[in-house]
Protein backbone atom coordinates (compact mmCIF):
# COMPACT_ATOMS: atom_id res chain seq x y z
CA UNK A 1 0.00 0.00 0.00
CA UNK A 2 1.30 3.85 -1.20
CA UNK A 3 0.32 6.27 1.20
CA UNK A 4 1.51 10.00 0.05
CA UNK A 5 1.11 12.63 3.30
CA UNK A 6 0.90 15.98 3.16
CA UNK A 7 1.78 18.35 6.25
CA UNK A 8 1.03 22.39 6.55
CA UNK A 9 -0.11 22.61 10.16
CA UNK A 10 2.60 25.40 10.63
CA UNK A 11 4.98 26.96 8.44
CA UNK A 12 6.45 24.26 6.94
CA UNK A 13 4.80 22.62 3.66
CA UNK A 14 6.29 19.18 3.57
CA UNK A 15 5.16 15.86 1.02
CA UNK A 16 6.22 12.71 0.99
CA UNK A 17 5.50 8.74 -0.50
CA UNK A 18 5.65 6.52 2.19
CA UNK A 19 5.54 2.33 1.92
CA UNK A 20 3.66 0.27 4.06
CA UNK A 21 6.42 -2.33 4.02
CA UNK A 22 8.00 0.29 5.64
CA UNK A 23 9.79 2.00 3.01
CA UNK A 24 10.21 6.01 3.00
CA UNK A 25 10.00 6.49 -0.75
CA UNK A 26 10.28 10.10 -0.90
CA UNK A 27 10.34 13.35 1.50
CA UNK A 28 10.14 16.68 0.12
CA UNK A 29 9.93 19.92 2.12
CA UNK A 30 9.55 23.44 1.75
CA UNK A 31 10.47 25.92 4.70
CA UNK A 32 9.04 28.98 5.22
CA UNK A 33 12.14 30.37 7.82
CA UNK A 34 13.50 33.11 5.18
CA UNK A 35 9.85 34.38 5.16
CA UNK A 36 9.25 34.78 8.58
CA UNK A 37 12.81 35.49 9.73
CA UNK A 38 12.14 39.35 9.26
CA UNK A 39 9.10 39.59 11.78
CA UNK A 40 11.46 37.33 14.39
CA UNK A 41 8.62 34.93 14.67
CA UNK A 42 5.32 32.78 12.44
CA UNK A 43 3.01 35.35 10.53
CA UNK A 44 -0.15 33.24 10.08
CA UNK A 45 -1.13 34.80 7.26
CA UNK A 46 2.34 34.59 5.04
CA UNK A 47 2.32 30.86 6.10
CA UNK A 48 -1.43 29.97 4.60
CA UNK A 49 -0.50 32.11 1.50
CA UNK A 50 3.16 30.33 0.89
CA UNK A 51 1.26 27.09 1.64
CA UNK A 52 -1.42 27.67 -1.40
CA UNK A 53 2.07 28.48 -3.57
CA UNK A 54 3.79 25.54 -2.17
CA UNK A 55 1.33 22.85 -1.56
CA UNK A 56 0.89 21.75 -5.30
CA UNK A 57 5.19 21.29 -6.49
CA UNK A 58 5.17 19.82 -3.14
CA UNK A 59 2.99 16.90 -3.86
CA UNK A 60 4.23 16.80 -7.78
CA UNK A 61 7.96 16.52 -6.47
CA UNK A 62 7.38 13.37 -3.58
CA UNK A 63 5.59 11.38 -6.26
CA UNK A 64 8.55 12.39 -8.67
CA UNK A 65 10.88 11.22 -6.24
CA UNK A 66 9.02 8.20 -5.06
CA UNK A 67 9.20 7.57 -8.95
CA UNK A 68 5.23 6.89 -8.75
CA UNK A 69 2.66 8.70 -10.26
CA UNK A 70 -0.62 9.91 -8.19
CA UNK A 71 -2.55 7.16 -9.90
CA UNK A 72 -0.38 4.55 -7.97
CA UNK A 73 -1.36 5.91 -4.19
CA UNK A 74 -4.02 4.38 -2.20
CA UNK A 75 -4.20 6.78 0.39
CA UNK A 76 -3.72 10.19 1.49
CA UNK A 77 -3.05 10.97 4.56
CA UNK A 78 -2.68 15.18 5.76
CA UNK A 79 -2.42 16.96 9.02
CA UNK A 80 -5.75 17.79 10.51
CA UNK A 81 -4.35 19.63 13.69
CA UNK A 82 -2.94 21.05 15.78
CA UNK A 83 -1.91 23.78 14.45
CA UNK A 84 -2.52 27.36 12.43
CA UNK A 85 -5.75 26.79 11.26
CA UNK A 86 -5.56 29.01 7.62
CA UNK A 87 -2.40 26.52 7.22
CA UNK A 88 -3.61 23.86 8.17
CA UNK A 89 -6.92 24.25 5.80
CA UNK A 90 -4.39 24.55 2.73
CA UNK A 91 -2.86 21.09 3.10
CA UNK A 92 -6.38 19.62 4.44
CA UNK A 93 -8.31 20.73 1.86
CA UNK A 94 -5.97 20.15 -1.09
CA UNK A 95 -5.62 16.63 0.75
CA UNK A 96 -9.41 15.84 0.61
CA UNK A 97 -9.91 16.81 -3.16
CA UNK A 98 -7.03 15.12 -4.65
CA UNK A 99 -8.62 12.16 -2.85
CA UNK A 100 -11.89 12.82 -4.05
CA UNK A 101 -10.71 13.17 -7.78
CA UNK A 102 -8.78 9.80 -7.34
CA UNK A 103 -11.55 8.62 -5.66
CA UNK A 104 -9.62 6.78 -3.17
CA UNK A 105 -9.37 7.25 0.78
CA UNK A 106 -8.18 10.06 2.96
CA UNK A 107 -7.22 10.36 6.51
CA UNK A 108 -6.78 13.11 8.98
CA UNK A 109 -3.75 13.02 11.21
CA UNK A 110 -3.36 14.62 14.70
CA UNK A 111 0.12 16.12 14.27
CA UNK A 112 1.34 14.95 17.68
CA UNK A 113 0.33 11.56 16.84
CA UNK A 114 2.92 12.43 13.93
CA UNK A 115 5.76 13.05 16.38
CA UNK A 116 4.54 10.46 18.34
CA UNK A 117 5.44 8.11 15.91
CA UNK A 118 8.36 9.01 13.67
CA UNK A 119 10.68 6.64 15.29
CA UNK A 120 9.27 3.99 12.96
CA UNK A 121 10.33 5.85 10.08
CA UNK A 122 13.99 4.83 11.81
CA UNK A 123 15.39 1.08 11.91
CA UNK A 124 16.19 1.19 15.37
CA UNK A 125 12.38 1.05 16.72
CA UNK A 126 11.01 0.27 20.55
CA UNK A 127 8.39 -1.64 21.07
CA UNK A 128 5.13 -0.28 22.73
CA UNK A 129 4.57 0.87 25.71
CA UNK A 130 6.64 3.60 25.97
CA UNK A 131 6.82 6.96 26.74
CA UNK A 132 7.45 9.90 24.41
CA UNK A 133 7.98 13.11 25.31
CA UNK A 134 7.00 15.47 22.54
CA UNK A 135 8.87 19.10 22.70
CA UNK A 136 8.03 21.70 19.66
CA UNK A 137 7.59 25.54 19.02
CA UNK A 138 4.00 24.74 19.87
CA UNK A 139 3.61 22.14 22.14
CA UNK A 140 5.83 20.38 24.65
CA UNK A 141 3.97 17.47 26.09
CA UNK A 142 4.61 13.86 27.65
CA UNK A 143 2.55 10.91 26.40
CA UNK A 144 2.25 6.89 26.77
CA UNK A 145 2.43 5.17 23.58
CA UNK A 146 0.65 1.43 23.53
CA UNK A 147 0.08 0.63 20.19
CA UNK A 148 0.33 2.46 16.65
CA UNK A 149 -3.13 4.65 17.75
CA UNK A 150 -3.62 4.74 21.77
CA UNK A 151 -1.76 7.48 22.98
CA UNK A 152 -2.57 8.62 26.78
CA UNK A 153 -1.48 12.48 27.56
CA UNK A 154 0.55 12.27 30.66
CA UNK A 155 1.42 15.77 31.15
CA UNK A 156 2.17 19.65 28.85
CA UNK A 157 2.81 22.76 29.20
CA UNK A 158 1.17 24.65 31.10
CA UNK A 159 2.10 28.29 29.22
CA UNK A 160 5.47 28.10 26.80
CA UNK A 161 6.49 25.28 24.89
CA UNK A 162 10.32 24.47 24.89
CA UNK A 163 10.79 25.76 21.17
CA UNK A 164 8.47 28.89 22.22
CA UNK A 165 10.46 29.29 25.34
CA UNK A 166 14.02 28.84 22.76
CA UNK A 167 12.97 31.38 19.87
CA UNK A 168 11.79 33.77 22.37
CA UNK A 169 15.18 33.66 24.34
CA UNK A 170 16.79 33.83 21.03
CA UNK A 171 14.75 36.58 20.22
CA UNK A 172 15.98 38.45 23.04
CA UNK A 173 19.47 37.71 22.54
CA UNK A 174 18.75 39.30 19.41
CA UNK A 175 19.54 36.32 16.76
CA UNK A 176 18.07 35.37 13.96
CA UNK A 177 14.63 32.66 13.70
CA UNK A 178 14.12 30.33 14.22
CA UNK A 179 16.08 30.55 17.49
CA UNK A 180 16.31 26.82 19.28
CA UNK A 181 19.32 26.04 16.86
CA UNK A 182 20.82 29.73 17.17
CA UNK A 183 20.83 29.24 20.69
CA UNK A 184 22.02 25.76 20.81
CA UNK A 185 25.11 26.80 18.77
CA UNK A 186 26.43 29.18 21.49
CA UNK A 187 25.28 26.82 24.28
CA UNK A 188 27.82 24.52 22.35
CA UNK A 189 30.76 27.38 22.65
CA UNK A 190 30.37 27.33 26.22
CA UNK A 191 32.56 25.11 28.88
CA UNK A 192 32.49 27.30 31.85
CA UNK A 193 30.43 28.34 35.13
CA UNK A 194 26.62 28.28 34.23
CA UNK A 195 24.41 30.63 35.57
CA UNK A 196 21.70 29.25 37.92
CA UNK A 197 18.41 29.56 36.13
CA UNK A 198 15.59 28.94 37.69
CA UNK A 199 13.62 25.01 37.12
CA UNK A 200 10.07 25.18 37.37
CA UNK A 201 9.07 21.20 38.75
CA UNK A 202 5.90 21.99 39.64
CA UNK A 203 4.54 19.45 42.14
CA UNK A 204 6.01 16.18 42.78
CA UNK A 205 3.32 13.96 41.12
CA UNK A 206 2.88 16.28 38.11
CA UNK A 207 4.04 15.64 34.38
CA UNK A 208 3.15 19.26 33.38
CA UNK A 209 5.88 21.84 32.19
CA UNK A 210 6.50 25.43 32.77
CA UNK A 211 8.76 27.30 30.62
CA UNK A 212 7.79 30.87 30.91
CA UNK A 213 9.40 32.10 34.61
CA UNK A 214 12.47 30.34 33.43
CA UNK A 215 12.01 32.93 30.35
CA UNK A 216 11.38 35.62 32.45
CA UNK A 217 14.81 35.12 34.36
CA UNK A 218 16.68 35.30 31.30
CA UNK A 219 15.49 38.51 30.01
CA UNK A 220 16.05 39.55 34.40
CA UNK A 221 19.64 38.72 33.66
CA UNK A 222 19.89 40.20 30.20
CA UNK A 223 18.81 43.68 31.50
CA UNK A 224 20.95 43.38 34.54
CA UNK A 225 23.84 43.26 32.22
CA UNK A 226 22.95 45.81 30.07
CA UNK A 227 22.38 48.40 33.17
CA UNK A 228 25.27 47.64 34.66
CA UNK A 229 27.28 48.75 31.03
CA UNK A 230 28.64 45.28 30.55
CA UNK A 231 28.81 43.35 27.02
CA UNK A 232 26.19 40.04 27.11
CA UNK A 233 27.49 36.92 28.17
CA UNK A 234 25.98 35.31 24.91
CA UNK A 235 27.53 31.53 25.14
CA UNK A 236 26.96 31.43 28.82
CA UNK A 237 23.57 32.80 28.43
CA UNK A 238 22.60 30.11 26.15
CA UNK A 239 24.01 27.26 27.82
CA UNK A 240 22.75 28.05 31.22
CA UNK A 241 19.07 28.58 29.67
CA UNK A 242 19.48 25.57 27.27
CA UNK A 243 20.28 23.19 30.44
CA UNK A 244 17.79 24.46 32.80
CA UNK A 245 15.39 23.17 30.01
CA UNK A 246 17.34 20.17 29.08
CA UNK A 247 17.57 19.39 33.05
CA UNK A 248 13.36 19.73 32.95
CA UNK A 249 12.72 17.70 30.20
CA UNK A 250 14.70 14.90 31.17
CA UNK A 251 13.88 15.21 34.97
CA UNK A 252 10.16 14.58 34.23
CA UNK A 253 10.34 12.50 30.95
CA UNK A 254 12.68 9.87 33.76
CA UNK A 255 10.02 10.43 36.37
CA UNK A 256 6.87 9.29 33.53
CA UNK A 257 8.54 6.63 32.77
CA UNK A 258 9.29 5.42 36.34
CA UNK A 259 5.83 6.03 37.58
CA UNK A 260 4.75 4.12 34.37
CA UNK A 261 7.08 0.73 34.77
CA UNK A 262 8.22 2.03 31.14
CA UNK A 263 11.17 0.66 29.80
CA UNK A 264 11.38 2.77 26.74
CA UNK A 265 11.73 6.93 26.21
CA UNK A 266 11.16 8.22 22.76
CA UNK A 267 12.12 11.83 21.92
CA UNK A 268 10.13 13.78 18.90
CA UNK A 269 9.06 17.25 17.92
CA UNK A 270 11.96 20.09 16.47
CA UNK A 271 13.58 20.78 20.15
CA UNK A 272 14.30 17.07 19.77
CA UNK A 273 17.05 17.66 17.18
CA UNK A 274 18.64 19.26 20.12
CA UNK A 275 21.82 17.93 20.68
CA UNK A 276 22.10 18.59 24.21
CA UNK A 277 18.56 17.11 24.97
CA UNK A 278 19.71 13.41 23.10
CA UNK A 279 23.07 13.26 25.01
CA UNK A 280 21.59 13.77 28.46
CA UNK A 281 18.34 11.65 28.24
CA UNK A 282 20.16 9.16 26.42
CA UNK A 283 23.13 8.92 29.32
CA UNK A 284 20.63 8.88 32.17
CA UNK A 285 18.22 6.25 30.38
CA UNK A 286 21.85 4.23 30.45
CA UNK A 287 22.22 4.97 34.04
CA UNK A 288 18.94 3.59 34.85
CA UNK A 289 18.75 0.45 32.06
CA UNK A 290 15.82 1.75 29.84
CA UNK A 291 15.91 2.13 25.94
CA UNK A 292 16.56 5.48 24.67
CA UNK A 293 15.26 6.66 21.11
CA UNK A 294 15.48 9.75 19.13
CA UNK A 295 14.66 10.13 15.35
CA UNK A 296 16.89 11.79 12.96
CA UNK A 297 17.05 15.32 13.02
CA UNK A 298 14.75 15.72 9.49
CA UNK A 299 12.41 13.42 11.25
CA UNK A 300 12.25 15.25 14.45
CA UNK A 301 11.02 18.36 13.13
CA UNK A 302 7.67 18.92 11.01
CA UNK A 303 7.74 16.67 8.30
CA UNK A 304 5.01 14.37 6.07
CA UNK A 305 6.34 10.80 6.10
CA UNK A 306 5.68 10.52 9.80
CA UNK A 307 1.85 12.02 8.53
CA UNK A 308 1.80 9.36 5.90
CA UNK A 309 3.14 6.64 8.66
CA UNK A 310 0.21 8.08 11.32
CA UNK A 311 -2.19 8.73 9.37
CA UNK A 312 -1.81 4.55 7.39
CA UNK A 313 -2.19 3.49 11.27
CA UNK A 314 -5.18 5.09 11.68
CA UNK A 315 -6.89 4.11 8.28
CA UNK A 316 -6.30 0.48 9.48
CA UNK A 317 -7.56 1.31 12.88
CA UNK A 318 -10.61 3.72 11.87
CA UNK A 319 -11.38 3.24 7.81
CA UNK A 320 -11.10 6.57 5.97
CA UNK A 321 -11.94 10.33 7.56
CA UNK A 322 -15.17 12.10 6.16
CA UNK A 323 -14.77 14.32 3.63
CA UNK A 324 -16.80 17.10 5.11
CA UNK A 325 -14.26 16.20 8.39
CA UNK A 326 -12.56 19.89 9.83
CA UNK A 327 -8.99 21.53 10.98
CA UNK A 328 -8.84 21.54 14.88
CA UNK A 329 -6.61 24.10 16.55
CA UNK A 330 -5.66 21.98 19.72
CA UNK A 331 -4.73 18.04 20.01
CA UNK A 332 -7.37 15.59 19.95
CA UNK A 333 -5.22 13.31 21.43
CA UNK A 334 -5.99 15.64 25.09
O1 LIG B 1 8.45 20.47 15.48
P1 LIG B 1 8.90 21.74 14.82
O2 LIG B 1 9.72 21.61 13.56
O3 LIG B 1 7.72 22.69 14.45
C1 LIG B 1 6.65 23.01 15.27
O4 LIG B 1 6.84 23.70 16.28
O5 LIG B 1 5.54 22.56 14.92
O6 LIG B 1 9.73 22.55 15.95
C2 LIG B 1 10.27 23.81 15.72
C3 LIG B 1 10.85 24.29 17.04
C4 LIG B 1 11.28 25.75 17.01
O7 LIG B 1 10.83 26.38 18.19
C5 LIG B 1 12.81 25.66 16.97
O8 LIG B 1 13.46 26.77 17.55
C6 LIG B 1 13.04 24.40 17.79
O9 LIG B 1 12.00 23.52 17.38
N1 LIG B 1 14.35 23.79 17.51
C7 LIG B 1 15.32 23.65 18.43
C8 LIG B 1 16.43 23.07 17.77
N2 LIG B 1 16.09 22.88 16.46
C9 LIG B 1 14.80 23.31 16.32
N3 LIG B 1 15.34 23.96 19.73
C10 LIG B 1 16.48 23.70 20.41
N4 LIG B 1 17.58 23.16 19.85
C11 LIG B 1 17.61 22.84 18.54
N5 LIG B 1 18.70 22.30 18.00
Amino acid sequence: MLILGIESSCDDTAAAVWEDSNELRSSVLSSQDAIHRPYGGVVPELASRKHLEAVYPAVVEALRKAAVTLGDIDLIAATQGPGLIGSLLVGFSFAKALAAARKIPFRGVDHMAGHILAIFLEEQRPDFPYVALIASGGSTSLYLAESHTSFSLLGRTRDDAAGEAFDKVAKLLELPYPGGPQVARLAQDWDGELIRFPRAWLDEQSHDFSFSGLKTAVLNHCNQCRQSGGTLPMEQICASFQEAVVDVLVEKTLRAAQQHNVHSIVLGGGVSANSRLRTVCAERCRQEGRQFFAPRPSFSTDNAAMIALAGYHSFLRYGPSDLTSDVYSRSSLG
